[in-house]
């Protein structure tokens, strides 16, 4: 029942997560004072990073949030919708894309693509996690990296298996008869 014993192992708990997060939110924090970034959130997945991330910023920063998926199961599938747009406008603004994990890149490279097209200011990426092993596309490189992950399926703070398991205060591996 208790969903916890549904992972292998734990690979970061929730103070080491807070650990990293402070660290980037002071690089975060001498890259854009007086810039006054959009901090752009892509949902689901980096809700909790998002959070914890900025509550540790010191600047002023707006926020806004996007949705671009491209996930069914546990393989990137390479098609990716994108069902909600930002609110603000992103024209001369500098703007950082916040995502949970990046695998293939290919979420990243069409998000990227169309938030290019709107004129921002500036545009960089701030990754929980990176599987660079899994990558298939060569334009995205995170300026901002959380931890780099082996190639196994994680879940936890924010990401999902089938919408499930989000809500795991940790990132863990999934144990593969969850899947299999
Ligand atoms: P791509 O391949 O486009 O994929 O870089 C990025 C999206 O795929 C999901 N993803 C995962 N979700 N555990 C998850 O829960 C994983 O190990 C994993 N690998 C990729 C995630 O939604 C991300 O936004
Ligand atoms: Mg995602």
């Amino acid at each position: 029942m208790d969903i916890n014993n549904h992972i292998k192992k734990v690979l970061f708990t929730e103070p080491e997560i807070n650990e990293r997060c402070i660290e980037l939110a002071s690089e975060l924090d001498k890259e854009y004072e007086d810039k006054k970034p959009i901090m752009l959130s892509l949902l689901k997945g980096s809700v909790p990073f998002a959070t914890m991330l900025t509550k540790h910023m010191k600047i002023s920063l707006e926020f806004d949030y996007m949705k671009a998926s491209s996930y069914h199961g546990t393989i990137s599938s390479g098609n990716v919708a994108v069902t909600l747009m930002p609110s603000l406008k992103l024209e001369n603004r500098h703007v950082v894309i916040i995502e949970d994990i990046i695998d293939t890149g290919t979420t990243l490279s069409t998000v990227t693509k169309i938030l290019q097209d709107l004129h921002p200011a500036s545009l960089e990426i701030v990754t929980l996690l990176d599987k660079p092993a899994m990558r298939k596309v060569n334009d995205i490189k995170p300026k901002y990296v959380g931890f780099i992950v082996p190639n196994e399926f994680v879940v936890g703070f924010g990401l999902d298996f089938n919408e499930d398991y989000r809500h795991l205060p940790y990132v863990g591996v999934l144990k593969e008869e969850m899947y299999k």
